[in-house]
Formats: C-alpha cells, structure tokens, sequence
C-alpha cells in the first residue's frame, strides 16, 4: 500500500535520508528503530508531506500520495500538535472533522475513542489540564478517530503507562485487523518485539537491517546458557570461549562457529549437577546491539 523508494532527504551538509526505501502493506505493523538521529522523524515527515523530499518517491496503491490520501492517514507527530486551550471531546471531534467525518458522527467518534483510550470523565477538560500521558491518549484518539486507512505514528509509546501500553497496543492490533497499515517508530525494542510484524532498523538514513521478527532473529548472535550447582569458577579452564556475563541464573558463553559445546558439557559436568544447558537467542536487542554502533 505505502512504498517508500529511494527517499533522500539533506539538511545543509546533513544527510537525514540516504535512499531509504521500505514498504508498508495493509493489515500490517511495521516497526522503525535506529538511534537518535537516524532519520526515522524525517522519513515519517516525508510521508505526511510536512516537506518535500529532495530525492525519490512515496507511492499509495502505486500512485504518489496525494492529499486526499492524505486525509485518510492518521498521525502522531513527535512533536505533538493539539489546541492547549480545547476542550478534549471538541478537540478530537474537530479533527474527525477536518477529515470529512460529519456530525453528530464525528461527536459520537469522538467520545468512542476517549472511552477506549481510558479518558472517559475527561471529555469537558481543557487539553492543557491533562498530564504528559493523558494528552498523548488526546493525540493518540486525534489520528484515529477517522478511521485512517494509513498509521503513521512517531514514538506513539514514549511517555505512556503499561495499562495505556496496552490498550494502545490492543488498539493497534485491531486496526490492523480492519486492514489498516501500521508504521510506528519506537525506541523500545521489547514492544516492537511484541507488536511488529517487520522491523526496519535504520542508520544515518539507510536500512541496516529489515525484516520479519524471526528473519531478524535468526541472525541475532547465539548464547550458550549453562548453570552449576556449584559455586567452583568451572569457566576458567574453558579454551577459547568468550564469556559474557554470570550472574545467579548461570553463565551465559557467546557461541562461534568453531565451538565445540560438547566439551564445554564434560567442563561443567566435571564442576558439579548440571541444572541448565541450552542454547538461546539473543532476540531483537541482541541484533540491535550488535548492528547499530556506539
Ligand atoms: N529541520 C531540520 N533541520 C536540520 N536538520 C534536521 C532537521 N530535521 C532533521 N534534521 C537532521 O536529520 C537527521 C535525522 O533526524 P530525525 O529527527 O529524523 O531522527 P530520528 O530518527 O527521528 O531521531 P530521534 O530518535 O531522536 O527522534 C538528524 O541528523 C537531524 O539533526
Ligand atoms: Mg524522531
């Protein structure tokens, strides 16, 4: 549905986007990572048409997204954009307004997605009168409350609290349902673990890596977990092996292609009553660590 190609976008000597291409299809979540800086803002922007890119396209249905296309995409703005002084059902109605929904629909809407967004009682509050996190649930309803064919949400999670985390995670499990096309960016990889369907990891405004979690995760690092009821250094002896850290749920060894675990059983066989020896992965994080640089 969305396709993103070749997008290259420069801020004086700055390259913020360096022919990113990704694609976004219906009833699909697609996560963005990268560190601060990476260019996850300026991609989403583009989308928006908050500027014009200097560089490559943004198609909708194979079509360059035009702005009655754009009234059928929800947003959530890093920098958030709500009227301080409006009152909070006005204020979600009002933009339910702006993309053609009509009243007394755009009031019922409204109060629909305050109810589900867990801000029922605060619909007569001025905006400026909520906290951080309730006025992120504002803006959260704000780019749902149409209906968008299109989520384009910019750190939609920062900020919120596990029970807010949840409905909105909820929320977005079920627009998705509906076909809706998700694409959030977050810095929190346990959610994006939770909630995606592909990952984008960008850097300097390139893909470093993208794909289904299990495509990302089977190229994660492999760790050899192992625990001794002892409390002998059993370790020591081993040749070889890099050691990544102890601690009581037992020692955690990186595993290199050359590795022969079974010696590494017989060590801790010989140390004392093996009670655990398996391979794990180190998942998303893991993967993130080792790709994205310090
Ligand atoms: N309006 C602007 N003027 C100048 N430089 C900009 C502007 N917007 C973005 N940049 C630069 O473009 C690059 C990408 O920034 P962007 O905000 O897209 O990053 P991000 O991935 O969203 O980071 P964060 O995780 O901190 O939100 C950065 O180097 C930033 O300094
Ligand atoms: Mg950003």
């Amino acid at each position: 549905m969305l396709e993103i190609s070749e997008l290259y976008q420069r801020f004086g000597d700055r390259v913020a986007l360096d022919k990113l291409s990704l694609a976004v299809n219906g009833g699909e979540i697609v996560g963005l990572v990268g560190r601060n800086g990476a260019g996850k803002t300026t991609a989403m922007r583009a989308v928006m048409g908050i500027y014009r890119p200097l560089g490559g396209s943004i198609t909708w249905f194979g079509h360059p997204v035009a702005l009655s296309d754009r009234l059928r995409f929800g947003y959530m703005p890093e920098e958030r954009g709500l009227y301080p002084q409006m009152r909070v059902l006005d204020q979600i109605a009002y933009f339910a307004r702006l993309h053609g929904v009509e009243l007394p629909a755009a009031r019922s809407e409204a109060q629909r997605w305050l109810t589900r967004l867990g801000l029922e009682g605060r619909e007569q509050d001025q905006v400026v009168a909520l906290s951080h996190g309730n006025q992120q649930r504002v803006q959260l309803a704000v780019a749902l409350v149409y209906q968008p064919e299109l989520l384009v949400l910019d750190e939609p999670f920062a900020g919120l609290d596990p029970s807010a985390v949840d409905s909105l995670s909820e929320v977005l499990r079920a627009e998705t349902a509906r076909g809706t096309a998700v694409l959030f960016s977050s810095h929190q990889l346990d959610l994006i673990e939770r909630l995606c369907d592909r990952v984008v990891i960008l850097e300097q405004g390139k893909v470093l890596a993208s794909g289904t979690l299990d495509e990302l995760r089977a190229r994660s690092p492999q760790r050899l977990r192992v625990k001794v009821a002892s409390s002998a250094d059993w370790t020591a002896n081993l040749k070889g092996v890099e050691v990544i850290s102890k601690d009581p749920f037992g020692v955690l060894l990186a595993v290199t292609p050359g590795m022969d675990t079974q010696t590494v059983l017989r060590q801790a066989m010989a140390a004392g009553l093996v009670e655990q020896f398996g391979l794990e992965t180190g998942g998303l994080v893991e993967l993130y660590r080792k790709l994205v640089s310090n």
